[in-house]
């Protein structure tokens, strides 16, 4: 049948999607697939997105839309009230991958690690979240990707500029406990984690500019945990992806604490296929061309 790329949207992240869309569809095309692509709400949004599905005429669709409006469940019910097959997670795992907040508190109750953290409202005691998580701090918008509205911060004057910053983005924001080590990022395939990518960026942290602007951050396969530290986390990732009950694929972003334990930041249900993406790379490492991971990813609609 026939294969609607469906990319773009109006989140923060639409220039992203769009990066994204246009490899997914060229490396469809490629693998002979009978694809084209939508750009949900494209024109600057003057095109109405339900009207744009329900004229398309395809049989499944490919997702690669990034951020609220299409990686949060509300274009995964769309497409189930249509009746079409979509690659990745359903509704909830979407919905909750897209939450950092609910995420956590799943994981924390489902006994798997990740970082300590406070939800920031106008009320919030500033003084006490820096006492109860210690300096630094990292201020996240709950429902954005990307690093967009991310700041480290190292005292009180920051946390509340950056708390402001990242109010003005989402009406939920949460300050999360710094990890002093390594930060990993697992893709999963198909129920199996890929090879793990340790990130090295020259910036203070893995910022917007770092994962799509920069040249000078590295992606390395020489992550160098031992073979016991890896399957911990690659079993780790493989918990959590199952624990959000996410389907499909996912990409998990993980960091070690000073003691060297694993812990889960996020999982990311549409993770990014841009030429500077980290799915990609992971599967090329395991001798997976970028057509036959995307033909992977959207055999999951015709099982
Ligand atoms: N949110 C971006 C696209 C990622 O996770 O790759
Ligand atoms: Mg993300």
């Amino acid at each position: 049948g026939r294969v609607a790329v469906i990319y773009g949207g109006l989140s923060s992240e639409r220039v992203i999607s769009l990066r994204s869309g246009a490899e997914v569809l060229g490396g469809l095309q490629r693998a002979g697939v009978d694809v084209f692509g939508i750009d949900l709400g494209g024109e600057q949004g003057d095109l109405n997105p339900l009207t744009q599905l329900m004229d398309a005429e395809f049989d499944r669709a490919f997702l690669i839309l990034h951020g609220p409006g299409g990686e949060d469940g509300t274009l995964q019910g769309v497409l189930e009230m249509l009746g079409k097959p979509y690659t990745g997670s359903g509704v909830a795992a979407s919905a909750l991958g897209m939450d950092k907040v609910r995420c956590k508190q799943l994981w924390a109750g489902a006994g798997l690690p990740t970082p300590a953290y406070a939800v920031l409202t106008e009320s919030t005691d500033l003084t006490a979240v820096g006492e109860q998580l210690g300096w630094p701090i990292f201020v996240k918008p709950a429902h954005e990707g990307s690093s967009i509205g991310i700041a480290k911060v190292t005292n009180l004057d920051e946390l509340k500029k950056a708390y402001q910053n990242a109010a003005e983005l989402d009406s939920l924001v949460l300050a999360e406990r710094w990890m002093s080590g390594d930060e990993f990022t697992v893709g999963v395939l198909n129920g199996q984690a890929l090879p793990v990518i340790k990130l090295e960026t020259s910036h203070d942290f893995y910022d917007f500019d770092a994962k799509y602007e920069s040249d000078d951050t590295r992606y390395l396969f020489e992550h160098g945990l031992n073979e016991t530290q890896e399957q911990a986390l690659k079993q780790l990732v493989i918990d959590a992806f199952d624990t959000a009950g996410c389907e499909g694929w996912a990409r998990i972003d993980v960091m070690q604490d000073g003691e060297g334990a694993f812990q889960l930041l996020e999982v990311n249900t549409a993770p990014g296929m841009t030429d500077h993406s980290l799915v990609p790379m992971a599967a090329a490492q395991q001798g997976v061309s970028f057509e036959q991971l995307v033909v992977e990813i959207l055999r999951q609609t015709v099982r």
